[in-house]
């Protein structure tokens, strides 16, 4: 069977080296490898917890950007923007009607939000939060995808999405494809400046799309021991050799594990860091440069990328009216 790979991004905040390690590069290398792909910018999802109007299209812009200077191939790929494709709201509303309630009561998302209520376990909570599994199970099955990279957070949401396709072939036609996960590689947890994973949520981030200046201010401010230059230092668990290892190579490794049992200096440690992050962010960091000029040229992308997508959405939406009676009188 052909594999359909499909992923969301969800387009709240600026692109991070943690996205960039964790959810664009393998992605990327994954549609080389695959048969199909689709990577959209699920702006809907950011609306759930953001209404700063400024804010949600500055990301969209950012996160698209990031994406197409990273190199994705978007003649290679379904790159689409989630409101450009409305077949997959409708899509959402018809399973919303075959979803139990009980299921998303049991979801972690609605779940967390609720143990902070006191009083009102409701209080500040929509339906958008809510119901936001079902928006997701949307986005999967309106393409038939096979297999859904998701990071570990995520497992719940594709299970759901599981139960709500098998509840809607069990009500109706087999129509709707069952996903599978593809689960992140734990280990690829990017640490932030202070240790923790790298998160726009803790503030820990080094930028993706930033100069070469300010690449390196970010990666001066990793916090260290206060080791003294000549004193041998321990790899494990620190956060400029955890940084160092996502971008060198076997050898390079050793060669930096041997820098640390000679006594490297912290400083000359994060230089060499740099280095090494700024050869491989230095083609990203020139392409962004040249098509930030050109935002004509993002809106084209993207409005290509729902083209061809809702055009497999409008044929997918047609079978699943016609199933559920939602259909011309005869
Ligand atoms: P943030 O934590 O900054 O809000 P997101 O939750 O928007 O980041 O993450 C988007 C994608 O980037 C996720 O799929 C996740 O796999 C990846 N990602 C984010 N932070 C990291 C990190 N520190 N290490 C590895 N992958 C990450
Ligand atoms: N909920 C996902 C996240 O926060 C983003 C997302 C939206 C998604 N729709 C999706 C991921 C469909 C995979 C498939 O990371």
């Amino acid at each position: 069977m052909k594999k359909r790979i499909l992923t969301g991004i969800t387009t709240t905040g600026t692109p991070h080296i943690g996205n960039y390690i964790g959810a664009i590069r393998p992605a990327i290398e994954m549609a080389q490898k695959n048969d199909e792909s689709f990577f959209f910018l699920a702006d809907y999802h950011s609306i759930i917890k953001n209404q700063d109007a400024n804010k949600i299209k500055e990301s969209v812009e950012q996160i698209a950007l990031a994406w197409l200077s990273c190199g994705l191939d978007t003649s290679q790929t379904y790159f689409y923007r989630q409101s450009d494709v409305p077949e997959i709201l409708e899509l959402s509303w018809i399973l919303n009607c075959v979803t139990a309630k009980g299921l998303m009561n049991r979801a972690h998302a609605y779940k967390s939000a609720t143990s902070l209520n006191e009083n009102d376990p409701d209080k500040g909570i929509t339906m958008g939060l809510f119901s936001y599994p079902v928006l997701m199970a949307a986005d999967i099955l309106m393409f038939d995808s096979t297999h859904v990279p998701v990071g570990s957070d995520q497992i719940q949401h594709l299970e759901m999405t599981r139960d709500i396709a098998a509840r809607f072939n069990h009500l109706y036609r087999p129509l709707l494809t069952i996903p599978e996960p593809i689960i992140e590689d734990k280990n690829k947890v990017v640490p932030g400046l202070d240790g923790r994973k790298m998160s726009k949520s803790y503030g820990n981030v080094i930028p993706l799309l930033c100069n070469e200046k300010q690449l390196k201010k970010s990666i001066m401010k990793i916090v260290t021991n206060s080791l003294e230059p000549g004193e041998p230092k321990d790899t494990n668990g620190c956060t400029v050799f955890d940084l160092f290892k996502n971008f060198a190579s076997e050898e390079e490794i050793i060669d930096f594990q041997k820098a640390y049992d000679e006594g490297i200096s912290w400083g000359e440690a994060k230089e060499v860091l740099f280095n090494i992050v700024n050869t491989e962010i230095e083609p990203i960091r020139s392409k962004y440069e040249d098509l930030s000029k050109d935002k004509n040229f993002i809106n084209e992308v993207l409005e290509d990328g729902s083209k061809k997508a809702r055009i497999l959405a409008k044929d997918k939406i047609a079978q699943i009216r016609e199933v559920i009676g939602i259909t011309k009188i005869s």
